[in-house]
């Protein structure tokens, strides 16, 4: 075994035998979260979800790349409703209505998948489908921006005029990331090109060019109001600040020589809720 490199601050570029190993554990990571569709449905705790996204990983001899992960203890983040990012699973059980994204990374031969999606518990209100469906858009947005040529500010604006267009607002304190052998590696992903923050600067996506062999995660967070974001005391759970609806969807991309491939679509067409299952 060799140590898993740490992150440098380089943005790395892969070779053809570094994408198969990324193929792979994109896969199982997206069968994971095609394995928990049809199990999100109202009355089922959150930390039941996750503890079959734990059995499945181990059963495929993969390890969830998050246990331990800076302390944190579970396989999945489950973030409801006005919930952004890194919601802790728990006994807390899903209600009719409720929209739920769960994000796993899976590390498979030292290669990290790491995706996730929108899933519905029972009937969701229209806003919350429609924010839905405009995040899932927005994610696509971006990842057709991915060729050498293009630069990371080309994927943020892509997905900002879009969910801006809808009347919705880009989280900009979390963003997606360089990832491979590390988890979180070089570059910032961010989810805009530009915006203006309360102090009236000016804050833009850095116009680093695409290069054939770049892996990193898109994973916008659409928020129905406004975009500031609120921690809470679990040092984890991250809100929207004015209790807004807020929605993501992530995919693991590797660049190609003409544009992008997608490491971790799913193999059960399982793409944007809801789920005919
Ligand atoms: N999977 C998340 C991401 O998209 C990271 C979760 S880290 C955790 O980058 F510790 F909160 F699980
Ligand atoms: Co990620
Ligand atoms: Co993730």
């Amino acid at each position: 075994m060799t140590e898993a490199p740490r992150r440098t601050g380089e943005i790395r570029l892969h070779t053809a035998e570094d994408f198969a190993g990324m193929r792979k554990a994109g896969k199982l990571a997206a069968s994971c979260l095609d394995m928990l569709a049809e199990h999100v449905k109202p009355g089922v705790a959150t930390e039941d979800l996750d503890r079959r996204a734990y059995e499945f990983v181990m059963d495929h001899g993969a390890v969830p790349a998050t246990i331990g992960y800076r302390g944190y203890r579970h396989s999945t983040c489950i973030s409801l409703n006005h919930v952004i990012c890194h919601g802790i699973p728990g006994p807390k059980k899903l209600k009719d209505g409720d929209i739920a994204n769960i994000d796993v990374t899976v590390i498979v031969d030292g290669w990290h998948g790491d995706t996730s999606r929108m899933f519905f518990a029972g009937e969701p209100k229209v806003l919350a489908k429609r924010l839905t469906d405009v995040t899932f858009e927005s994610l696509w947005k971006g990842i057709k921006a991915v060729k050498p040529g293009n630069t990371l500010r080309d994927i943020g604006r892509a997905i900002q005029s879009h969910a801006e267009a809808a009347g919705f607002s880009v989280v900009r304190d979390f963003c997606g990331h360089g990832l491979g052998r590390v988890f979180h590696d070089a570059p910032n992903v961010v989810h805009y090109a530009e915006y203006r923050d309360s102090f009236l600067q000016i804050h833009r996506a850095p116009d680093i060019p695409l290069r054939e062999g770049m892996f990193f995660t898109i994973e916008p967070m659409i928020n129905a109001g406004k975009p500031d974001v609120k921690m809470l005391k679990d040092g984890w759970t991250a809100v929207t600040r004015d209790r807004s609806l807020t929605a993501q969807f992530e995919h693991s991309i590797g660049v190609t020589a003409d544009g992008f491939e997608v490491f971790t679509a799913s193999p059960k067409g399982l793409d944007q809720p809801p789920y005919a299952i």
